[in-house]
Parts: structure tokens; C-alpha cells; sequence
């Protein structure tokens, strides 16, 4: 299965993605982890990454093309793969095209997380990250068992760079001109699946679940 996972920030689309890998047995590829792991580390992409993320822009294309194809050339990717954040402008969909069709490959669907502005914006100030482990916290919604303490590994968890409220409105902002024409796109091609994110993250699964059993 090659599925793309599309939503705004905040959406969902990494509380999801570590679901639906578990049961489609396939690699998480999320653009924005690879990014901050290339921060954490200090290469060179890192650097040159950490300029657009703080301020909420997108990395450009080429970086994130010349990152991306390097990942796809690994042997866990030859069965299928989540991409979560990628493609986020019309030249990554057309060159995500590009590379499958290198293989006679196609997307087997592109799944649209949908929630408002304002869920956005209340699940982003409440978001905690595990800094071992990556597993995504809310003070809200998904309240760790104790305290800034990973449930899985014990790891401390943190508050993101870009979570800040200016920042996210920036990225709210940058979805909606280069991001959101993908819907359409994806939508000429038969293949979008629009599911209602705004539902508990356990009911959002099962749509999700239930709508790629019938296309896989
Ligand atoms: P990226 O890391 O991809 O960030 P994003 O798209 O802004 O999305 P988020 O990770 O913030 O949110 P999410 O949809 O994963 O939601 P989550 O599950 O965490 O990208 C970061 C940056 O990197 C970009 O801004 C850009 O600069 C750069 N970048 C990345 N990819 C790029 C690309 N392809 N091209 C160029 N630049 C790129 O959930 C959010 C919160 O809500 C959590 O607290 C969670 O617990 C909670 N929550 C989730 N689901 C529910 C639910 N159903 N009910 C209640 N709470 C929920
Ligand atoms: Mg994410
Ligand atoms: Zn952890």
C-alpha cells in the first residue's frame, strides 16, 4: 500500500500515521520527523531546514525533494510506505508521481484528514512530543498517565519550536496557499478519501481503517 496522509497542521496526520503502520505492516515516512532529525543532528539539511521551519514556511522544494528520494531508495520501501507531510506543494505531487511511475507504481490512496481552524489551533497549544520516542501527547485530548513522562518509554516530553501561536497561524496560512490545492489534485485523480478528523482519534482510525480495506 502507498498511501498519503494529508491534513492541516494539526490535523491528526501523525497520531494516525502511527495506527494505520501497525496495521498495514508499512514504514512512517514523515517529512517534518526527518527534518528534526536532521536539526537534532546539525547536517547540512538541518541547517538549511531549521531557517524555513521556525518561521513556519515550507522547506524548499529541491531540499526536500533531494531528502525525500534518498528515503525512497531504501529496501523497507518496496512494499509500500505512509508518507505523513509529503507531498505539501503541486512540484513534490508531480515529482512523487515522477519517482513511482519510475517503478510502474501508483498511490493506492491519499487519505484527507478535514478539521477546523479552531480544533487546530486548541489541539496545537495543548501538543507535548516525546523526545526519545516521537509519541505525540495533549494536554487536553491525550494526557500522558504521569506527568511530561512518555507512557511507552519513560522519555521527557517537549513543547515543538513551532508550536507558538504566531507560528501556527503561519502555518495555517501556508497550508491553505500551497497545501490545500492538493485536495483537488488528488481528487481529479480518483483517490482522495476525506475523512471527518474532527472525531475522537480512536473513531478517526476506524474510518480510516474501514476506507483503505476497500481499496488496498
Ligand atoms: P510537520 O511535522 O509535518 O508538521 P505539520 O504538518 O504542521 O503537522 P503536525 O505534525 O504539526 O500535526 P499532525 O497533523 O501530525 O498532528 P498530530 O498528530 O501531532 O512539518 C513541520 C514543518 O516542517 C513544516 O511547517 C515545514 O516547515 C517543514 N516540512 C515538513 N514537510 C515538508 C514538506 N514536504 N515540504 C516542505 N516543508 C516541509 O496532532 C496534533 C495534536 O492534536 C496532538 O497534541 C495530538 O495529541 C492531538 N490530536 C490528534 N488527533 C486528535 C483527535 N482526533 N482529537 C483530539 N486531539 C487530537
Ligand atoms: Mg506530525
Ligand atoms: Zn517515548
Amino acid at each position: 500500500m502507498r498511501i498519503v496522509l494529508l491534513g492541516s497542521p494539526g490535523s491528526g496526520k501523525g497520531t494516525q500515521a502511527s495506527k494505520i503502520v501497525t496495521v498495514f505492516s508499512i514504514p512512517h515516512i514523515s517529512t517534518g520527523d526527518m527534518f528534526r532529525e536532521n536539526i537534532k543532528n546539525g547536517t547540512p539539511i538541518g541547517l538549511e531546514a531549521k531557517k524555513y521551519i521556525e518561521k513556519g514556511l515550507l522547506v524548499p522544494d529541491d531540499v526536500t525533494l533531494s531528502m525525500i528520494e534518498d528515503r525512497f531508495s531504501e529496501s523497507d520501501c518496496t512494499n509500500g510506505f505512509l508518507l505523513d507531510g509529503f507531498p505539501r506543494t503541486l512540484v513534490q505531487a508531480e515529482a512523487l508521481e515522477a519517482e513511482l511511475e519510475k517503478n510502474e507504481k501508483k498511490l493506492t490512496a491519499v487519505v484527507n484528514l478535514d478539521v477546523s481552524d479552531e480544533t487546530i489551533i486548541s489541539r496545537m497549544t495543548g501538543r507535548r512530543v516525546c523526545n526519545s520516542c516521537g509519541s505525540t501527547y495533549n494536554l487536553t485530548y491525550n494526557k500522558p498517565k504521569v506527568e511530561n513522562t512518555c507512557d511507552y518509554c519513560r522519555g521527557q516530553l517537549f513543547i515543538r519550536d513551532d508550536d507558538k501561536q504566531e507560528t501556527v497561524t503561519n502555518r495555517l496560512r501556508v497550508y491553505k496557499n500551497e497545501t490545500q490545492p492538493l485536495i483537488d489534485y488528488y481528487k481529479g485523480k480518483d483517490i482522495l478519501i476525506t475523512i471527518n478528523g474532527e472525531q475522537d482519534a480512536s473513531d478517526v482510525f476506524n474510518n480510516i481503517r474501514k476506507a483503505l480495506e476497500t481499496v488496498r
